[in-house]
């Protein structure tokens, strides 16, 4: 398998896989579903409050919340297994041993390399010479889009980490729900790409210092008897960057992956079925069961509701309209949209200058447009958010963080690629959307803030909210696992020596 590692997803930015084009989906009203009103909105926020309620009561309770809406329910699941702060045991994890080179110590190593990142103008790097009083994990938004590892290991250790109330760090593994792998697989990864002696030495093992890291990653964590114990099913990696821990997948994969989206496995695995192009996604990696899909951090700063103005554009878009070998689809929907006199579509630059652009252009549009593009998700779709941007995805298979806790229908715009496609009805379709909803939209939007905010659980600014942010609700989805995880666990155990299972999928 690792032999026929598909390495190119990225480069490719072949979105053609993403878009499945030409299925355009059956269930797209032309009209966006009614926002889901205050009332349950706020109902669903006390939900924490709820839970020492016995679940029938809890039931007939949020039928009674949520009868008077004409919005979708959320999840009785939701509501039952969200082991909120306070009202259910911690999360008990243990954190691997490893040495402090495979991530605090490759930070170090990071600010310490003398030129800049090989991929961009040295200019646009601005991590390289490191600037005084630097952030703690990189600037450059190639790498800082990917910063979950740097934060969840932050709330487990180290003087900073605050007091949770949804996690546990214990020194006993065999105490623990769930191993932390403390590997910082994404600074790895863009380590190798932006500064490895020697192009291309990505794809292979020799020479490939994160290949290197990987090995030693994977040798120290599967020869531990906590391995032993679970195959590896309590373990967590966070794999946030798609080129994270690349050459060692397929060992891995029975463990919790935290990832942004399934873009690059989809693809790994239609090449491990022998290139078949059927559109049916054979998990054998990931699945929605056993991994935690988790935010990028958004790199714009955070507009509050108050500080809302004006948006004149309908519909903004910023990156590139080519994607090599390609992302056809980006292409014809910028074609399509870039003669419009109200929506404002822009080629990117990665400096200064673009960010300013792409700070302008999310707070002074109503819709911010999000296209798949190497994969299903962007860091594109956080910055919307936090610009108070409302969202317009166009992406069939894009997986989201924390589905089951927040509804996205309340605050973004979903479209078939298929609809997407046709003249004029993009545009149509939004500036029919009246201004009650937007603002609807709008408020709602100010309202999921906090979740997708990782510095919040770790700096405690005036209005941060540690127990509401991107950290605490991974380990909340993660602990939402554990049942399945320990049936999994079981079942496997029972096998007698010598069972020959072919491999279907590591749904759990
Ligand atoms: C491709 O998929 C089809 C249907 O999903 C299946 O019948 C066929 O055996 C597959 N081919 C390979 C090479 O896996
Ligand atoms: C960013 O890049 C663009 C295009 O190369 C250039 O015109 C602009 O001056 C750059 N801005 C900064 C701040 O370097
Ligand atoms: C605009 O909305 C109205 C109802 O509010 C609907 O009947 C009409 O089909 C919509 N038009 C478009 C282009 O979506």
């Amino acid at each position: 398998m690792n032999a026929e590692l598909n390495f190119e997803f990225r480069y490719l930015k072949s979105s053609g896989e993403a878009w499945h084009g030409g299925h355009p989906s059956p269930s797209h009203p032309t009209m966006p579903p009614p926002p889901i009103s205050g009332e349950i909105r706020r109902a669903a926020m006390k939900r924490p409050a709820l839970l020492a309620v016995p679940a029938v009561l809890l039931l007939s309770l949020s039928f009674l919340l949520l009868r008077p809406s004409s919005s979708p329910p959320l999840l009785p699941s939701a509501r039952t297994t969200d082991p909120g702060p306070g009202h259910r045991r911690r999360l008990n994890v243990y954190v691997a041993d490893l040495p402090r080179a495979l991530n605090h110590g490759l930070l170090d190593l990071y600010w310490s390399l003398p030129a800049a990142d090989a991929r961009i103008p040295a200019s646009s790097d601005p991590d390289h010479p490191p600037p005084r009083g630097h952030p703690p994990y990189p600037a450059s938004p190639l790498i800082r889009q990917y910063s979950a590892e740097y934060w969840l290991l932050c709330s487990l250790l180290g003087p900073a980490a605050p007091a949770s109330a949804v996690v546990r760090v214990v020194a006993d593994w065999r105490e623990a729900d769930v191993v932390f792998v403390p590997f910082f697989a994404t600074l790895s990864a863009e380590m190798e790409l932006g500064w490895g002696t020697t192009k291309g030495a990505f794809r292979r093992k020799e020479g490939n210092g994160d290949y290197r890291r990987q090995r030693e990653v994977v040798d120290r964590v599967t020869a531990h008897q906590a391995w032993r114990r679970s195959g590896g099913r309590d373990h967590v990696f966070v794999l946030t960057d798609p080129m994270a821990m690349w050459h060692v997948r397929a060992e891995i994969a029975p463990a919790i992956l935290l990832v942004v989206d399934f873009g690059g496995w989809y693809k790994l695995d239609s090449k491990s079925a022998g290139g078949n192009s059927s559109h049916m996604i054979q998990h054998t990696q990931v699945s929605l069961l056993k991994d935690v899909i988790v935010p990028y951090t958004h790199l714009l700063p955070t507009l509050h509701l108050s500080e809302n103005m004006d948006r004149p554009t309908l519909l903004y878009f910023k990156g590139a309209k080519h994607r090599h070998r390609g992302g056809l689809v980006r292409e014809k929907l910028w074609d399509l949209m870039v003669n419009e006199p109200d929506v404002v579509m822009e080629e990117g630059f990665p400096n200064a200058t673009g960010r300013e652009q792409s700070i302008k252009g999310m707070r002074t549009s109503e819709f911010c447009l999000h296209p798949a593009g190497d994969t299903p998700s962007s860091c594109r779709l956080f910055d919307a958010v936090a610009s108070l941007c409302i969202p317009v995805i166009v992406s069939d298979d894009i997986e989201l963080p924390f589905e089951g806790m927040i509804d996205y229908t309340e605050f973004s715009i979903f479209v078939s690629v298929g609809n997407a496609m046709r003249p004029k009805w993009l545009t149509n379709y939004l500036r029919n959307i009246s201004k009650q909803q937007k603002d609807e939209f709008r408020r709602n939007l100010a309202g999921v803030q906090h979740i997708f905010e990782y510095e919040n659980s770790h700096h405690s600014s005036k209005d941060s909210d540690p127990e509401n942010g991107a950290v605490n609700h991974i380990w909340k989805k993660i602990h939402q696992k554990l049942p399945m995880i320990q049936e999994a666990v079981t079942r496997e155990k029972r096998k007698p020596e010598g069972a020959s299972i072919p491999l279907r999928c590591h749904c759990t």
